[in-house]
């Protein structure tokens, strides 16, 4: 049985091959036969029949991969690979026709409906083959011993695009990755937009670009992933961490104490959109607006703000919406996070967002950050290529956490399929919450009025239970095959910060959503008996320590 789910699982990552195997053995197979069996069966027209069925094949396959190219893909340049592999595909298929038309006597009618047997059923057992394939695959999935927590979403178009890059004789930091820029900026509807290698430097970044550091305090949630609050310190500025808010649908910072936290040092606020769910962010502002008297500036940005800026950990939350507006355009700064669990990932990477600031030029904001990412040198390394420009001035000894092209690629095929893979991920939740809910557990709010979560996370809390019978059900959970996690244990508990003087007795709210919390596989290739499985194997589990699920 294990070696048939290894060869399963080997068909599966060979699938590529398998698609073209199967193409190539339907069409040879259908027209081998419908050849022998035609009553007027001889070398001459066989050899016309199949010089005309390539032709013809040629021209179909064609025509079906510009449609799709042109009406599947929003890129411009694929619109053009796909209209010229038409020209190329039928100025192949006019020479063979040309070649057999002289080679051989015109048709007869007998021949052209010998084409159209051949060239129907080829297709209808090509999409068979396909429909065949596609079970095995989710077959292979459904025997795999164990569900992943968040395994990446590949598919042949990341390959196809990285593949290209590598082929392209640029690696490095260039034209992919100002594309996915210009792409990313479009679809977040924000002013400006830098690609960089991780959320964590564009958080820096941002912290940088304002000027933030030696005396100043910046504000972030204790209830978060340590690159919400890494960065603050990175830049030499006092980190401050407030609890999160007591209501049981959301894990978002307790915005009264951040109300009380501002003092004369706050340049900036980090709000996180735990999970992918946008924070209450007209709150932040109305707090940040309602403390102006208190902020004094050092830098021009910040004077042209002219309060505490709210710099967005959207790590989760790329596609996620607050009132209408993407988020990306809606904090003053936002930072996306692209490593390889997230939703959308180009390995490591992350994007710098930001929404215009009146008296400051967004080319200006980003020519800086340009120069933050590429250790402050005049040019990068592709305008040096041009000719006789090598030489370049290095203006400050400054950082270097640029995105390469061949992240960026896996970027550019990903933002493709974005739309796509949101979806998958809101059907789950909804299933998640229809079988969860009603037994009790505790899940956060993904969709309200207002908010539209990206759907990063599955975070569950189960009622009652302590720290130790938390574990124990991950345990078990991992034992009937399903991989859980939990997000997060808070920063107040971790060595660095407890040796920065944080306790988490300053942090109840905290303490309490992690004793219990348990976060469920979420991702957009968990196919629907996964999703079944883990609600099954859940709830099971969970009964026997809590006798109120049922
Ligand atoms: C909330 C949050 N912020 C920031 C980050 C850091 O992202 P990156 O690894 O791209 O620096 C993560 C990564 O897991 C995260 O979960």
């Amino acid at each position: 049985m294990k070696q048939l789910k290894n060869r399963i699982i080997k068909v599966q990552i060979d699938n590529d091959i398998i698609l073209r195997m199967g193409d190539i053995l339907a069409y040879l197979m259908v027209s081998s036969l419908i050849l022998v069996l035609h009553p007027s069966f001889d070398a001459k027209l066989t050899l016309r029949t199949i010089l005309l069925h390539i032709c013809f094949g040629f021209i179909v396959i064609a025509t079906l991969r510009t449609v799709l190219g042109v009406y599947s893909r929003r890129k411009r340049r694929d619109r053009i690979t796909a209209i010229v592999l038409l020209v190329e595909s039928d100025c192949v298929a006019m020479l063979i026709y040309y070649f057999s038309q002289h080679l051989l006597n015109y048709m007869d009618r007998i021949e052209l409906v010998t084409i159209a047997l051949i060239v129907a059923p080829t297709m209808g057992l090509s999409f068979l083959m396909r429909w065949f394939q596609y079970q095995i695959r989710k077959w292979s999935i459904d025997l795999s011993d164990t569900i992943p927590f968040s395994p990446p979403d590949i598919s042949d178009l990341e390959i196809q695009e990285v593949s290209d890059a590598l082929r392209s004789g640029w690696i490095t930091t260039g034209p992919r990755t100002k594309l996915l820029e210009k792409n990313l900026k479009e679809y977040l509807e924000a002013s400006g937009c830098v690609c960089l290698n991780s959320n964590t430097a564009c958080l820096e970044m941002a912290l940088r670009i304002l000027g933030i550091g030696d005396g100043d305090e910046v504000i972030t949630c204790a209830y978060t992933y340590t690159a919400s609050a890494s960065p603050v310190i990175h830049v030499g500025a006092k980190l401050v961490l407030v609890d999160c808010g007591r209501e049981d649908g959301s894990i978002e910072m307790d915005y009264d104490a951040l109300e009380k936290a501002i003092t004369t040092r706050t340049k900036a606020v980090i709000p996180v959109d735990l999970a992918g769910i946008p924070c209450d962010y007209d709150r932040v502002f109305e707090i940040v607006e309602r403390k102006k008297a208190l902020f004094s500036a050092n830098s021009d940005i910040q004077a042209a703000i002219g309060r505490v800026v709210v710099i967005a950990d959207a790590a989760h939350a790329l596609g996620a919406r607050y009132k209408g507006g993407m988020v990306g355009s809606v904090a003053d700064f936002s930072c996306f996070s692209f490593h390889a669990v997230k939703n959308f990932t180009t390995g490591e990477g992350g994007a710098l967002t930001w929404r215009h600031i009146d008296g400051v030029d967004d080319d200006q904001i980003y020519k800086q950050l340009q120069l933050y990412s590429l250790h402050g040198q005049s040019k990068d390394a592709l305008a040096k290529t041009q000719k006789g420009s090598w030489e370049y001035d290095i203006v400050a000894p400054w950082y270097k956490c640029n995105m390469t092209d061949v992240a960026a690629a896996i970027g550019l095929a990903q933002l493709e399929r974005y739309p796509l893979m949101l979806r998958r991920r809101r059907i789950i939740i909804r299933k998640y919450d229809d079988a969860l809910k009603q037994r009790g557990i505790i899940t956060l709010e993904h969709r309200t009025e207002d908010r539209t979560g990206s759907g990063h996370l599955y975070i569950t809390r189960v009622p009652g239970i302590t720290e130790e019978v938390r574990n124990k059900i991950i345990i078990e959970m991992a034992e009937a095959g399903v991989t859980c996690n939990v997000h997060y244990k808070p920063l107040p508990m971790m060595t660095a910060y407890k040796n920065l003087g944080f306790d988490i007795a300053d942090y109840p709210n905290a303490y309490d959503k992690y004793v219990n919390e348990i976060t469920l596989p979420l991702y957009s290739t968990l196919s629907d008996s996964e999703v079944a499985k883990t609600i099954d194997k859940f709830t099971e589990i969970c009964n026997g320590y809590i006798k109120s699920l049922n």
